[in-house]
């Protein structure tokens, strides 16, 4: 049987000429695995005097520490190789935008849903809010069944839903997704933000697409009022339109919040005297909002009975054809330069 340090030694040339990572795990795993050549040695020491036990098991410690060592530092430059390998390929030329714009053709341009979308991350973040993101493809239980819609609720024929052929996934049809995932991964108090797009299987139109962005927001703590969550929401309001808001909530139904409302502004074109805008109501409808189920709270992994919290839902396409005075939602996604050039450049 082979010593410990030919094993080691053989182990170093081998190691010595691997490239891949994988190459490198399967190495260990031949001498430090359940059959490994190490262990093989471990497992004859059976037959051997006390004594030998004692420093053949002690040299097998300290080889296989090394050895640990050997892989794990093999690995991390095996991986910055690889890193600075793809960064080499994937050199991006910024000076080349100016050579380009002499040259009479298009620059790059912000699209109208990341401009205000970063906007409003700001005003959350500076307000102690986490932005996260969550998966486009989701499985029921995210989609519906954590979010207190069990499959014979009436509230999924709200949505109408892309499923896969598995008939188990989906495209997400909300952002709220985002806040099952939040909620399993933190503990309270917690505040987030999510956005990102939605699919819907709609017939599209001037107001319509199948596919368009919301901003998912969750607070959870132990005292959360309703009234946490006007101020949080005025207090957004009033920075996106650059000037105080007067905001106003109706009863609203959504399966996902107890109570659940219906936030309007007062219309910013007539003050609320009442024009064609807010169809001369005064008021324009914004976002729906509540306060989370207690049956979210759970399916989240939180105890209702100590934590309870807000929620909302923002359109986020019908802020950006407010801010710009766009009356097709179609555009937003249309990819045509024309309209996409007409916004901030880089
Ligand atoms: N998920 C809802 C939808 O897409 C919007 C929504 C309503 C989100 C109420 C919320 C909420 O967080 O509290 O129609």
């Amino acid at each position: 049987m082979a010593s410990i340090n030919e094993i080691l030694d053989q182990f170093k040339q081998q190691l010595a000429a691997t490239t891949k990572v994988a190459d490198v795990l399967n190495l260990k795993a031949q001498i430090l695995g359940k059959q490994g050549a190490l262990s093989e040695i471990l497992k004859g020491l059976k037959d051997a005097t006390p004594e030998q036990r004692k420093t053949l098991g002690a040299e097998a410690n300290v080889a296989k520490t090394q050895i640990e060592d050997l892989v794990g530092a093999k690995i991390t430059t095996l991986e910055a190789a690889e890193i600075n390998e793809t960064l080499l390929k994937n050199k991006a030329d910024f000076s080349l935008r100016d050579a380009v714009m002499e040259k009479g053709l298009q620059a790059a341009g912000m699209h109208p849903v990341t401009i205000v979308q970063r906007e409003i991350e700001d005003i959350f973040l500076s307000m102690g809010f986490e932005v996260l993101d969550g998966p486009h493809i989701e499985d029921e239980w995210h989609n519906f069944e954590a979010l207190n819609i069990p499959a014979t609720h009436p509230a999924r024929d709200m949505q109408d839903t892309f499923w896969f052929e598995d008939k188990k996934h989906l495209l997400r049809t909300h952002t709220s997704t985002i806040q099952v995932r939040g909620m399993k991964t933190r503990k309270p108090p917690f505040r987030f933000v999510g956005p990102g797009k939605v699919f819907r299987c709609e017939r599209t139109d001037a107001s319509h697409e199948m596919c368009f962005h919301q901003l998912e927001g969750m607070m959870v703590g132990e005292d959360v009022s309703v009234g946490h969550l006007i101020y949080f929401m005025k207090t957004l309001l009033s920075e996106i339109f650059k000037r105080d808001v007067e905001v106003r909530l109706r009863p609203g139904f959504f399966p996902f919040v107890e109570p659940g409302f219906e936030l309007d502004i007062k219309c910013l074109i007539c003050g609320g005297k009442g024009c064609s805008v807010c169809k001369q109501v005064g008021w324009v409808e914004l976002l729906p909002c509540g306060m989370v189920h207690p049956n979210v709270l759970k399916a989240g992994g939180i105890d209702p009975d100590k934590y309870n919290g807000f929620a909302f839902g923002l359109g986020l396409d019908r802020l950006v054809m407010m801010r710009y005075g766009i009356d097709d939602i179609r555009l937003i996604h249309g990819g045509d330069l024309r309209f996409n050039s007409q916004f901030k450049t880089f």
